[in-house]
């Protein structure tokens, strides 16, 4: 019987869930690939934190070589956070020859091209369907289900803090600074929700986002970002008044080779359905040539939907493990990078 080992690096929001849903849904999970798929080894910062009793306290480690190091794990799923520090942790993985599953956005946005150069040279998997919208598989969309497609423009809600913190204000005139507070309670925020409320976080989403829909390698410094720390209630009153809803919007589209990408606070008038939107929802417009208007709705953050974008990656790569096909994903192809106006 074949069985294949995880690290899991991290423990917290995404990573209790990824264990929840590995031994919740087990039975469902083996049948669907065919051999099952054991967590060996947990990284997490502090041992003395309290887990719950579904999680087997041996299996904790705050040592990273005892994932990267360790011969009998086949893949590592990250759900940590960070950029450098994880970037080297991946790498260092791969180098081992262990497939990656990830939910991290920061990380991918910025050095996800270079992960991947090395995931083929070593015949590696990554995968980071939960890096962006969190449940809604949009990544697998515009790699797979409209890939035939030419795709010139998307916009949408791309960061479920935000969203939940201009939704309660509106609907339940609470303070910014209170909602905030809920929503890192509730898990959605980042560890450093800056990145989150000034529209980075976003603006990592659109411009992963852009470089799949477009096929081109599109970079973060060119995304136009603004986030909602200045936003008042005052603004948000006045808007319903006039009959628009404030959201954070991130728009990019795609004209001659050249990608404009951008995050701004946006008036929407009612009647549009991203003005229903509510709470940590996000969804994401996508205008393709041959297939027209499309639209991805669903829980952009959280627990179990992250976990569930996490679990649905790692089934896909235990599934190649299987075939015998690492390292040939398409997910985040080698693109020409897009032009600059003065490359124009
Ligand atoms: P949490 O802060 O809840 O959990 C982070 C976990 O990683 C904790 O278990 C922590 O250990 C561990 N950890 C952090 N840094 C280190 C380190 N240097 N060494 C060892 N262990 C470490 O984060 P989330 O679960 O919310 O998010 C994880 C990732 O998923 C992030 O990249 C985030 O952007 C992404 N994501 C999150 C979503 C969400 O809704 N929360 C949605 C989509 C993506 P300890 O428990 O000891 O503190
Ligand atoms: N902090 C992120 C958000 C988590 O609120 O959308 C999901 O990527």
């Amino acid at each position: 019987d074949q069985k294949l080992n995880v690290g899991l690096c991290g423990l917290g929001t995404v990573g209790t869930g990824v264990v929840e849903i590995l031994t919740n849904h087990q039975e469902d999970i083996v049948h669907q690939v065919g051999c099952s798929i054991d967590v060996k080894r947990i990284l997490v910062s502090n041992l003395d934190k309290p887990r719950g009793a579904s999680v087997d306290p041996s299996l904790l480690t705050d040592q990273v070589d005892e994932l990267v190091n360790d011969p009998e794990i086949d893949i590592i799923v990250e759900v940590m956070g960070g950029i450098e520090d994880t970037y080297h942790v991946l790498e260092r993985a791969v180098q081992n020859g262990k497939h990656v599953v990830t939910a991290n956005k920061d990380m991918m946005a910025v050095h996800g091209g270079k992960l991947m150069e090395l995931a083929r040279e070593k015949h590696c998997d990554i995968r980071y369907e939960a890096s962006v919208a969190g449940g809604i598989p949009i990544i697998g969309s515009l790699t797979n289900g409209l890939a035939s497609d030419r795709i010139n423009k998307m916009m949408g809600i791309v960061n479920g803090t935000t969203n939940y913190i201009l939704t309660k204000m509106v609907d339940e005139k609470r303070t910014f600074d209170d909602v905030l507070k809920e929503a890192q309670d509730l898990g959605f925020a980042e560890a450093d929700p800056t990145s989150d409320v000034e529209g980075l976080d976003a603006a990592r989403k659109i411009s992963l986002l852009s470089t799949l829909a477009f096929k081109m390698q599109t970079e973060l410094e060119d995304v136009e970002v603004s986030g909602i720390r200045g936003i008042s209630s005052e603004d948000l009153a006045y808007a319903e008044q006039l009959g628009y809803t404030m959201k954070l919007l991130g728009i990019a589209s795609r004209e001659h080779g050249k990608v404009e990408m951008s995050v701004q606070p946006t008036l929407v008038p009612n009647a549009h359905p991203l003005a229903s939107i509510k709470d940590e929802y996000n969804a994401v417009y996508v205008y393709g040539e041959a297939v027209g208007e499309t639209m991805f709705y669903g829980p952009g953050a959280g627990k179990l939907p992250t976990a569930t974008a996490v679990v649905s990656d790692l089934m896909d790569v235990v599934k190649n493990v299987r075939l015998g096909v690492t390292g040939e994903s398409s997910v985040y192809p080698q693109y020409d990078k897009q032009l600059k106006a003065k490359d124009e």
